[in-house]
């Protein structure tokens, strides 16, 4: 997957997990949020001269062997939902070319304004992956409902409960995994499909 990029919309908090995934397997990938939340995948400043001070006997870098991550790197860009234009300009200016990859998971009220305000980005026929919630306020199930009908997309609708225990809610590791299933979907070339992760029934104490 080396030398593609990925924009990834709220991709520091519960999809943190895909951005590190993606990140390590030599994606270039780009993080639009208000506040910086660092990545356990990054190279922090200052790691290349760390990583240059070696003990006696280190054998440096050598063209062919196995580069930190891949190759990859996530960058964040300070952005906010509720200014699409400006988020898309910045996410622009970061990737450095089209996205092969869009992965979303947005606030209802800013959902169709930021996606709509990034569809630009995309390289033709990219992918989009996006997660929904699992009830909306008044208790019913959100329909899938793909906003960019250009781009095949995975809707990931989130169960109440986990799929393995009725008894606990669902997981943020079962949410990162299923939103991968659903990334190795979107690579692979599927149709737009939507795929649940966990019941959608009470929460059973
Ligand atoms: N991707 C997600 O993790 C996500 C997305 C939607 C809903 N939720 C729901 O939110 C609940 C709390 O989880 P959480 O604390 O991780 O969620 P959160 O506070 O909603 O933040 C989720 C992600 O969205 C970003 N974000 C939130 N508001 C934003 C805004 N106005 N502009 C730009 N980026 C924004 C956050 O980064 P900053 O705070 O730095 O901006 C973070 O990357 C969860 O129960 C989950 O169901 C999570």
């Amino acid at each position: 997957m080396a030398g593609r990029k990925a924009l990834i919309l709220a991709g520091t908090g519960m999809l943190a997990r895909v951005a590190e995934v993606l990140t390590q397997e030599g994606w270039h990938v780009v993080l639009p949020s208000r506040r910086y939340h660092p990545l356990d995948c990054e190279l922090r400043p200052g790691a290349a001269a760390r990583r240059s001070m070696r003990p006696p006997g280190h054998r440096p870098y050598r063209p062919g062997t196995i580069r930190p991550w891949g190759g990859g790197r996530a960058i964040w860009v300070e952005a906010h939902w509720d200014r699409p234009r400006e988020l898309a300009a910045k996410a622009e200016l970061a990737l450095r070319g089209p996205a092969d990859l869009l992965v979303a998971w947005i606030h209802e009220q800013y959902r169709r304004s930021v996606m709509g305000a990034v569809e630009s980005l995309l390289a033709d026929e990219a992918p989009v992956v996006e997660v929904r919630g699992g009830l909306s306020g008044t208790g019913t199930v959100e329909p899938p409902d793909p906003l960019l009908p250009l781009h095949p997309t995975q809707v990931v609708q989130l169960g109440t409960v986990s799929a393995y225990d009725a008894h606990r809610s669902l997981a943020q590791e079962e949410i990162a995994e299923g939103v991968l299933d659903a990334v190795r979907r979107a690579l692979n070339g599927h149709a737009t499909s939507t795929h649940q992760i966990g019941q959608l029934r009470p929460l059973v104490r």
